[in-house]
């Protein structure tokens, strides 16, 4: 895994947003699409904004696809703790990109439905040529998307059921832990590793833990996180903060600056 730690999350998500524009720029200039995968959560705040600032200056969203980790179950879209609320509110309305090419999982659909919208989701991604770049935070446990401690490394999208600790950090959102859904949606390990190139963020003091043991502890199903040791292309993006518990040698600090190419 290859570990970068800039100045402060501001220039970490520069980075980052800047590595996705020049790939849609790229696919853009053969006119060839983008996938991406996407995450929620307050970590990829900072990155939508650079991402919509490089839309203004010029980078078109009308090529790419995306599609979303996960959303809570069940739940409407129009909650405004919804994962389709948050997208729009923090990236689609503010892009060019077309809603017919985002995917998000269904929080809407009965029970009876979930397995079958579960296998579609997937069949769709590898429809479309599989992710190119998929974005990831990381959950206090370890978790990437929702899949909790103790998921399958083949695990792919489905239901899950929410961890206490998931549901506790998620009551800031629901203002009642009593409100906040027991399951979810989730793209699985296997379909997050399938991607070309994974991207991982995190910011602040209270993930240095988590960071250190995903980075450089046993890689565990028990740590989801771990399981992105397996991949051949992963960026770790941190904040020297979330970046206070790893071995020194790891720690390269690296400058970002907002440019169209
Ligand atoms: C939720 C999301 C995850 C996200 C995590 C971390 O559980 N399903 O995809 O990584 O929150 O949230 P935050 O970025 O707010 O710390």
């Amino acid at each position: 895994m290859e570990v970068s730690v800039f100045e402060n999350q501001e220039t970490a998500s520069l980075y980052v947003a800047q590595r996705i524009a020049n790939r849609v720029l790229m696919n853009n200039s053969i006119n060839e699409k983008t996938v991406l995968g996407l995450a929620t959560g307050s970590t990829p705040i900072p990155m939508y904004e650079k991402l919509i600032e490089l839309h203004r200056m010029g980078v078109s969203f009308k090529n790419t696809i995306t599609y979303n980790l996960d959303e809570y179950y069940p739940i409407k879209h129009s909650s405004d703790q919804s994962y389709h609320s948050f997208m729009k509110e923090h990236f689609f309305d503010h892009v060019d990109i077309q809603l017919d090419n985002t995917f998000i999982p269904n929080g809407e659909i009965e029970e009876t439905e979930v397995s079958t919208f579960c296998k579609d989701y997937e069949w769709s991604i590898r429809k479309n040529g599989g992710i190119d770049i998929q974005i990831l935070g990381l959950g206090l446990n370890g978790h990437i998307g929702f899949n909790e401690p103790g998921s399958d490394k083949d695990s792919v999208t489905r239901k899950v059921e929410l961890s206490d600790i998931t549901r506790s950090a998620a009551t800031k959102h629901f203002g009642d832990k009593k409100l906040v859904p027991k399951s979810a949606i989730t793209m699985g390990i296997e379909t997050i590793l399938e991607a070309q190139e994974i991207i991982v963020m995190a910011w602040g003091k209270g993930k240095s833990k988590i960071v250190k043991e995903c980075i450089e502890g046993a890689i565990s199903k028990e740590v989801p996180g771990s399981l992105l040791q397996k991949h051949n292309n992963v960026k770790v993006v941190l904040d020297p903060e979330a970046a206070s518990e790893l071995n020194n040698d790891r720690i390269s600090l690296v400058e970002a600056k907002l440019s169209k190419t």
